[in-house]
């Protein structure tokens, strides 16, 4: 691969959101199955790979929107929005895989946390490379339950494991726009003796 290919891979990828994608329109299962596998190369400290995903697709779609949609029910008795709760119940069907990212704590070594969360937030830059590199539409969403603790164990997490949010996965029906970022000369001090 020449560098200047990945250049524009790094530099074109843009998360792609479920208003945009092509609701109905499946993503082969073999893809997402090669998409995951660049997420488990991705770096990580002392060879712990802590990041956990779980799938939803087909009929798995409409049980993570049953499950997100209810607990919000449950664990919000002030300020409920019906508004939020139809968004939870709606918007997963408008991708074709939704990925719960989990990050599993070391337990066997002495890493910190913050190493754990980082590496799974490698594994996730590999996940929207790789999107992006099939010509698919994704983004990565922190928001419904994702910091909600009775969120943990319907994805397979224990107390000291984190939800780290949802990687949607569709067809892309509406493109998403060209974007910026700041000059890198406002990010980058170079040091040269
Ligand atoms: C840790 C993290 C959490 C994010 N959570 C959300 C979210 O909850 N909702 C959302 O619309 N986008 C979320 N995004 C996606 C950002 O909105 C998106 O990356 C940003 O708008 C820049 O656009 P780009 O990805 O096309 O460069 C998240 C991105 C990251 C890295």
């Amino acid at each position: 691969m020449s560098p200047e290919l990945f250049n524009t891979l790094a530099r074109t990828r843009r998360s792609v959101f479920p208003d945009q994608m092509d609701a109905g329109k499946k993503v082969d299962d073999a893809i997402v199955h090669e998409i995951l596998t660049n997420a488990c190369w991705a770096p990580n400290h002392g060879q712990t790979e802590p990041w956990h995903f779980t799938v939803f697709t087909g009929g798995g779609l409409q049980k993570l929107a049953d499950f997100q949609s209810e607990l919000y029910k449950e664990t919000t008795p002030n300020g409920f929005k019906e508004a939020t709760y139809q968004k939870l119940q709606v918007t997963p069907q408008k991708a074709s895989h939704v990925i719960a990212i989990g990050m599993k704590r070391t337990t066997t070594k002495n890493i910190p946390e913050i190493e754990d969360i980082a590496a799974v937030a490698c594994a996730v830059e590999n996940i929207y490379l790789s999107v992006t590199a099939y010509g698919l539409g994704g983004y990565w969403t922190t928001g419904g339950v994702t910091y909600r603790e009775q969120a943990k164990a319907f994805f397979g997490l224990g107390e000291q494991d984190k939800l780290l949010g949802f990687f949607y996965i569709g067809h892309i029906a509406v493109p998403s726009p060209s974007a910026k970022r700041a000059p890198i000369e406002e990010k980058v001090k170079w040091v040269k003796g």
